[in-house]
This record gives C-alpha cells, sequence and structure tokens, in this order.
C-alpha cells in the first residue's frame, strides 16, 4: 500500500529572509499554506494579498495552547517554522514544540537552513543544537534542512553591504556551501509536498546549490567591490562585526560545507550535496547567476 502524503501545511515566523520564500514556493506550486504570526507582526503585509491558497492567522509564539489550539483547529501535518535565530525565535522554539507534539503534528521542519550548527553552548547557532536534541526528547519527528549560506548572505558575511568592500578573513579557500534562498524555499515546498513522510520524518537533508570558496565568489565581484583580505572584519559601522569574523573563520575550518560533521569536525564534501538529487530535473542557480538577477 502507497503511503499518503502530508497534506496541510503551516509555517510560523515568515519573515523576509527566509519565510516568505518558502511561503510563496509553497504558492507557486498550488500547495495551500497557512501563516502563523505574531500579533503584532508587520511581515505579513509582504505576503500576497489575494491567493486562496494563503491563510494567515495570529497567535502567541509564547503561549504552547495558543499555538496548539491553530494547529489542531487547522489539522496540520507538517509546521515549519523560519523563526529568527539572531533575535531570539530559536531560543523560544521549544513551546512550538510542545505545541505541535500536543496537536499531534507529525513533522516539524525547525529553524535551521544554513550551516551545521555548533555542538557546544556558545558555538555558531547552537541553540539549534540544542532544539534538535529537545525535539528528539519530546519524541517529536524532525527535517533539518542544512544548505550552507544563502547567497543573498555573502555581502552581509564579507561586510561588503556596509562598507561597500568585499572582506575576505584570512584567505577564504576553503571550499563551503552556497544556495539560493529562493532554491532553498522551491526544495523544501517540493520534497515536503511530494514525498512519502518515510522519506521525511527523523532525516538530515543536505543540499548545496555551489561548492566554492570565498576567494572564487569575491572574484565574481570584479568591476563590481574590491576584495580586501585581513584578519578581522572592521568594527566600525558593522554591526556583529565579531560575529562575523567567526563565521567567516568557522568556513575557513570547513564548517560552511554542508559535508560538514561538527562531531569529528571534518567535512566530507562528497555528501554536501547529497540530497539534491530529491529535486528531480531541478537546476541550482549558480553564485553568478544569482549575482545577475
Ligand atoms: N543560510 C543563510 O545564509 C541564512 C541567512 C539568514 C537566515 N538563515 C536562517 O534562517 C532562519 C530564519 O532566519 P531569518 O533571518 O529568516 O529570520 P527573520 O526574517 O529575521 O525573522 C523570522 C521571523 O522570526 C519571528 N521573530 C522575530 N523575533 C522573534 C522573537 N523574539 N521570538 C520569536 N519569533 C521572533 C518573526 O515572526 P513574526 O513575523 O510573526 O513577527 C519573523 O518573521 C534562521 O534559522 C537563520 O539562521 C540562514
Amino acid at each position: 500500500m502507497s503511503e499518503q502524503l502530508f497534506k496541510s501545511f503551516a509555517i510560523i515566523g515568515a519573515g523576509p529572509n527566509t519565510g516568505i520564500h518558502i511561503v510563496k514556493a509553497f504558492l507557486a506550486i498550488g500547495a495551500p499554506i497557512l501563516v502563523i504570526a505574531r500579533p503584532a507582526s508587520t511581515n505579513v503585509t509582504a505576503l500576497p494579498a489575494d491567493d486562496p491558497n494563503l491563510k494567515v492567522v495570529r497567535a502567541d509564539y509564547t503561549s504552547a495552547s495558543e499555538i496548539s489550539t491553530v494547529l489542531r483547529e487547522h489539522k496540520v501535518d507538517v509546521l515549519i517554522s523560519t523563526v529568527t535565530l539572531v533575535f531570539g525565535g530559536v531560543v523560544g522554539q521549544n513551546v512550538l514544540a510542545d505545541a505541535a507534539k500536543e496537536a499531534g503534528v507529525k513533522l516539524f521542519v525547525p529553524s535551521e537552513f544554513g550551516i551545521k550548527p555548533q555542538l557546544a553552548k556558545g558555538g555558531l547557532a547552537f541553540q539549534k543544537t540544542d532544539f534538535a536534541v529537545y525535539a528528539k526528547s519530546i519524541g517529536l519527528p524532525t527535517l533539518r534542512v542544512f544548505n550552507g549560506l544563502f547567497y543573498e548572505f555573502v555581502p552581509w558575511l564579507t561586510a561588503l553591504a556596509d562598507t561597500g568592500k568585499f572582506h575576505i578573513v584570512n584567505k577564504g579557500e576553503t571550499p563551503g556551501s552556497f544556495t539560493a534562498v529562493s532554491d532553498v524555499a522551491g526544495y523544501v515546498a517540493h520534497i515536503l509536498t511530494t514525498q512519502p513522510p518515510s522519506r521525511l520524518l527523523d532525516v538530515e537533508i543536505q543540499i548545496e546549490g555551489q561548492r566554492a570558496t570565498l576567494s572564487e565568489i569575491g572574484a565574481l565581484y570584479k568591476g563590481r567591490a574590491p576584495v580586501v583580505h585581513c584578519d578581522a572584519l572592521p568594527t566600525e559601522g558593522v554591526v556583529n562585526a565579531h560575529f562575523r569574523t567567526f563565521f567567516q573563520k568557522h568556513v575557513e575550518a570547513g564548517g560552511g560545507s554542508c559535508g560538514w560533521n561538527p562531531v569529528t569536525e571534518s567535512d566530507d564534501a562528497e555528501s554536501a550535496s547529497k540530497d539534491n538529487s530529491r529535486w528531480e530535473g531541478h537546476h541550482w542557480l549558480t553564485v553568478s547567476e544569482a549575482l545577475e538577477q
């Protein structure tokens, strides 16, 4: 007997960097999606206004009972979370997990969508590791999506957006995984709507639009921005410069690759794109294609 595909999808924390792209990807393939937004969220104004497949409800992310009522009312099978990491959304995800578990949600897609988080407290995105441990402890199946760095975030990582110069900490010659956010969003919508639960439950997805080094990407900016090698990003006018320097150093150590194993701290380059094939026939945007858009 063939397995039933998941039918009902909700997303929580549909912000401009990640979540709204996923909403649009669902709508682009004609799949209904429920957006759960905080009572005061203004992000909903950026959502398509007149798509019958889109429904928006508001709820308090700190109230498990409020969220679980919404999930139950809409019989949600899959809850996708794209809550912010930097402004404290991921640390509050346990409440969303409790709500999902209580409401009988079958799969939780946590807010990952980046590199493999570090394991130890204080490490890069360690809050995502803590969440994965928590979800497992309550028996909530997850699908973690690792895509490396969005192309769109390279100007942030290199302080190009702040300074007009493409800063590379040290040599920038270690390959990492880079993916267009539109490909990540399209991928999430595609696999959740086409693959049976047995291929999605408690799975770690590794996708990669292009394997590249920061030096190679910097070279693509020739004629647009100068490339500067440095020991650390400039701090003047660059918010969170230390964090970005720390991030680049982690990429230089190999942690920017989706094949990175945070336990052994080694990279298996072959496996970095192991799940690209789940989106049969898809053309993954290259960095230069994304830059031209
Ligand atoms: N690979 C990459 O290059 C890359 C780049 C960016 C982000 N990411 C990852 O993508 C995920 C989403 O990040 P993002 O940058 O897309 O987030 P974002 O747009 O900054 O925010 C997403 C949502 O988080 C909610 N939110 C804001 N403050 C919150 C708080 N204090 N508590 C709970 N929720 C809060 C908001 O929901 P409402 O709209 O309901 O208010 C917002 O829409 C993160 O895991 C991040 O690490 C990856």
